[in-house]
C-alpha cells in the first residue's frame, strides 16, 4: 500500500531520505525552514509543519540537531499524530531520550534513528542505520526503513542506544582520520607522497581491526596480560612519534595525548602489562551501567 510520508528537514540527509522514499513509491510531502524544491521527484512542498504532517502515515524529522528537532515536533498539531515519527537528527543519548519524552508527552508515536552512512549510500544496499522504539512503532515505520535500503539494526526500546553506538563509532572514525592526516603529514615531511603512503595506512588500519577482539577480551575481564604489546615498549613507540613530529616541525597532535596517557599508566602498572591497560582510566571515570548484551567474546 502506498505510504503517505512527511519529511521535515530538507538538508543533504533529508533530501537523500526523500529521494529514497520516492524511489519506493511513497507519497511525499515535505517542509523545510527555508523554502526549497527538489528536482526530479514528485514531492509536494508544504509551507508549515502542520500542513506537511496532515494524514501522514510516517513522519521523518531530519534537522541539524535534537534541540531544533524538538521545536519541530512541538509544531505538530495533536490532530496530526496518528502516524509514526522517526527522528534521524543527530544528538547525544540525553538528547534522544529528551526528544522521545517530548514526543510521548504530545502523543506522537516515536522511533529514534541514527544514520551511519553518508547521503550517497542512502537508498542503496550499503545504507546502514540504527533504530530504537516500541515494537509496534518500529513495525509502523518499516516502510521507510525498507525504502532506505541496506541494513536496519533495531537495538531495542532504549532511545539512548542509537546515538550511544553511533557516537562511539564516530569517536573511532574521527580519531582515526585525524591520526591518518597527521601520519600522512609526518610521512610527507620525509618525502613520502600521500599516494605512496596509502597502502601502508590501509595496512595499519587492517592491523587495528585485527587487534580489536583481543582488546575486547581485555576490557571484558579487565585483565591486560595477553602479552602482545608491553606498556613500556608502546610508550617508546609513542615517544618516537612525538619526537619525530617535533623534528619535522609538526604538532604531535593525538600522539602526544596518547603518549602522556601511556606514561601515566606506567606509573601505576608493571612495564610488562599490555598497553591497552590505558583503558583503566576511562573505565574508572565512567558512570556506565551495562545495558547491551555481551556477546561472549
Ligand atoms: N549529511 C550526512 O552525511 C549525515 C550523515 C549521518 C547523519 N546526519 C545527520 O542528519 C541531520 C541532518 O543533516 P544534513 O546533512 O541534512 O545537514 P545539516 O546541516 O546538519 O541540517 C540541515 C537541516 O537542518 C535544518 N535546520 C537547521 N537549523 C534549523 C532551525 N533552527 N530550525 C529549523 N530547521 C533548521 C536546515 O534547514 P534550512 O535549510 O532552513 O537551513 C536543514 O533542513 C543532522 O543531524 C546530521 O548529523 C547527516
Amino acid at each position: 500500500m502506498t505510504k503517505s510520508t512527511a519529511i521535515l528537514g530538507l538538508g543533504a540527509m533529508g533530501e537523500a531520505i526523500t529521494r529514497a522514499a520516492a524511489a519506493k513509491g511513497h507519497h511525499l510531502r515535505a517542509w523545510n525552514r527555508t523554502p526549497r524544491t527538489i528536482d526530479g521527484i514528485d514531492v509536494e512542498m508544504s509551507a508549515t509543519v502542520e500542513d506537511s504532517t496532515r494524514n501522514a502515515d510516517i513522519v521523518v524529522v531530519c534537522v541539524r540537531n535534537h534541540e531544533i528537532s524538538r521545536t519541530v515536533i512541538d509544531r505538530i498539531p495533536a490532530t496530526n499524530t496518528s502516524g509514526v515519527l522517526i527522528n534521524f537528527s543527530t544528538g547525544t543519548p540525553t538528547d534522544t531520550v529528551d526528544s522521545a519524552a517530548l514526543a510521548a508527552a504530545r502523543g506522537v508515536r516515536y522511533v529514534t534513528g541514527a544514520m551511519m552512512v553518508p547521503t550517497s549510500m542512502v537508498g542503496t544496499e550499503h545504507c546502514s542505520a540504527l533504530y530504537a522504539g516500541a515494537e509496534e512503532d518500529l513495525t509502523a515505520a518499516q516502510p521507510i526503513l525498507d525504502a532506505l535500503g541496506g541494513s536496519s539494526d533495531i537495538v531495542g526500546n532504549d532511545h539512548s542506544m542509537p546515538p550511544a553506538l553511533d557516537l562511539a563509532m564516530l569517536d573511532i572514525y574521527f580519531s582515526g582520520m585525524y591520526a591518518y592526516l597527521h601520519a600522512a603529514a609526518l610521512a610527507a615531511a620525509h618525502g613520502v607522497e600521500p599516494a605512496a603512503f596509502l597502502p601502508y595506512a590501509r595496512g595499519i588500519v587492517d592491523t587495528l581491526g585485527g587487534s580489536l577482539p583481543a582488546s575486547t577480551t581485555s576490557l571484558r575481564h579487565r585483565r591486560y596480560d595477553q602479552g602482545d604489546a608491553r606498556l613500556d615498549m608502546c610508550l617508546s613507540f609513542l615517544t618516537h612519534i612525538v619526537e619525530s613530529s617535533h623534528q619535522a616541525g609538526i604538532d604531535p597532535g593525538l600522539a602526544e595525548h596518547v603518549r602522556a596517557a601511556s606514561a601515566r599508566a606506567l606509573d601505576h602498572w608493571p612495564a610488562a602489562t599490555d598497553w591497552d591497560v590505558v583503558a583503566e582510566k576511562f573505565l574508572g571515570e565512567s558512570r556506565s551501567r551495562p545495558r547491551m548484551a555481551d556477546t561472549g567474546q
